[in-house]
């Protein structure tokens, strides 16, 4: 088991995160709780900072759907990192953060024309153009607006990154983006270099989630550079940005070894200089987009366990009073997680349990086989690298409110997300005439 970030045991033998004792988390704020630490969050983003702007002139995009609040926005804002949003809802969090536009890169397979509109209006930097539908789109609001939008064309390289088959986004077979090895990407560029009313920045792709072989992202970065090249030939253009997307991996448990972000800047930033080189092309700038490498592990999920069950010679279930409506990530993707008994966090691990949740579902276990103490009802277990995906995909399932998050940092913690009530569970509720 690995602590991240501020984790440590404190006198009282209690977890403590972002010199907050979790246990008096968990007594002020209830539970579920999901606990942000801040010094991670923002370390992260320093990383990011400080290998791809700093060593090699990028740019770098916090990818929202790993987890946007308002809070989150003003943060990835003080780091000097832009944003990659992907609906109108997102676009929406943060303007109301008041985050500025323009480092905006707006993303998605279906935009809608509402937020396409919103988008324009907003004035986002980017439009990151997955399809011929929406760059038509696209371009006929932008004529009207009387005002040129910047585009990146988002395409498919055709590689497989190895992770699970339901992130992987790199491959031919995808919903996302136009295929290189089709010709759809280059009759893209050619219909985006046409257009009035769009301005053809350079391309994007991002070739999946949880990614640990750095190679994969070098592939992806030559390939892309080798349309590149195709693109100048072709059309005479030079692309002046290059977006590999976000994907690199996170530990989550044993045995999960995932390179450093600094590694990655190594890997990304020489490999497309030379192969810019190689083809005798101008150096693109690189962009990244990076969402759970920044916010995976400065999260962590506060539970209360209630039921133990011994099924003797079978197993031992401990159930807590959360599950897959906060973090629906194991019963998805069969995530794994670590977690430790935030109450007695310096007690050694004795017997192998398996965490469930309280909703009716049987796939509703949070960890299959989680060493810990011998766990008893009202012990608070904290379950680690909960950052990412798992409050943006969080859902009422059985109505059963979702939970506050809070920011700690240096011994101070703040309510960033208020815990939902029942009375929110009513908010968009309504009785028909008849049955009122
Ligand atoms: N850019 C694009 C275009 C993306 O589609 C994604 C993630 C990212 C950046 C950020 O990727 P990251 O650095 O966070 O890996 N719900 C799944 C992950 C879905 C990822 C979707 N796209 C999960 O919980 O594992």
């Amino acid at each position: 088991m690995r602590f991240h970030g501020t984790m440590r045991v404190n006198e009282r033998g209690h977890l403590e995160i972002g010199g907050c004792d979790t246990v008096e988390l968990a007594r002020e704020f209830g539970t579920p709780l999901y606990v942000l630490d801040e010094e991670l969050f923002r370390h992260n983003c320093r990383e990011y900072y400080r290998h791809f702007v700093g060593r090699y002139g990028g740019k770098v995009l916090y990818a929202g759907k790993a987890l946007l609040t308002l809070a989150v926005c003003r943060m990835v804002h003080e780091e000097g990192l832009g944003l990659d949003l992907v609906s109108g809802g997102e676009i929406y969090t943060a303007r109301e953060a008041g985050f500025p536009m323009d480092r905006v890169y707006f993303h998605g397979n279906n935009k809608s024309p509402a937020e396409i509109d919103l988008a324009l209006k907003v004035g986002v930097g980017r439009f990151v153009v997955d399809n011929l539908y929406e760059l038509e789109t696209l371009n006929a609001v932008a004529l009207e607006y009387g005002r040129p939008v910047d585009v990146l064309l988002r395409v498919t390289p055709g590689i497989e990154a190895h992770t699970h088959d339901y992130v992987k986004t790199g491959q031919n077979d995808s919903k996302f983006g136009l295929a290189v090895d089709t010709g759809q990407a280059l009759a893209g560029v050619r219909r985006c270099l046409r257009a009035r009313a769009l301005r053809f920045r350079g391309l994007h792709c991002h070739i999946g989630s949880q990614i640990f072989e750095l190679e994969a992202f070098a592939h992806a970065a030559a390939v892309m550079m080798d349309f590149a090249r195709v693109v100048y030939e072709e059309t005479g253009t030079v692309i002046e940005e290059l977006n590999l997307g976000g994907g690199l991996g996170i530990y989550y448990a044993e045995p999960d070894d995932p390179p450093e972000i600094g590694d990655l800047a190594e890997v990304l930033g020489p490999r497309v200089r030379e192969e810019a080189a190689r083809h005798g092309l101008p150096v693109p700038r690189l962009v990244v987009e990076p969402g759970r490498s920044i916010v995976g592990p400065a999260g962590t999920t506060l539970y209360t366990v209630g039921a133990v069950k011994d099924i003797p010679g079978v197993r031992r279930y401990v159930a807590v009073d959360g599950g897959m409506g906060d973090n629906p990530r194991p019963a998805l993707y069969g995530a794994r997680y670590e977690a430790c008994l935030a109450n007695r966090a310096g007690e050694t691990p004795v017997e192998t349990v398996t965490v469930a949740g309280k909703y009716c579902e049987s796939g509703d276990v949070l960890i299959r086989d989680a060493r810990l103490p011998r766990v008893e009802s009202g012990d608070l277990l904290a379950v680690f690298c909960t950052g990412a995906y798992n409050y943006t995909m969080s859902m009422n399932y059985n109505r059963v409110p979702r939970p506050a998050m809070v920011l700690v940092r240096d011994g101070r913690a703040e309510l960033i997300v208020r815990r939902e009530t029942y009375a929110d569970l009513l908010r968009c509720d309504l009785l028909p005439e008849s049955l009122r």
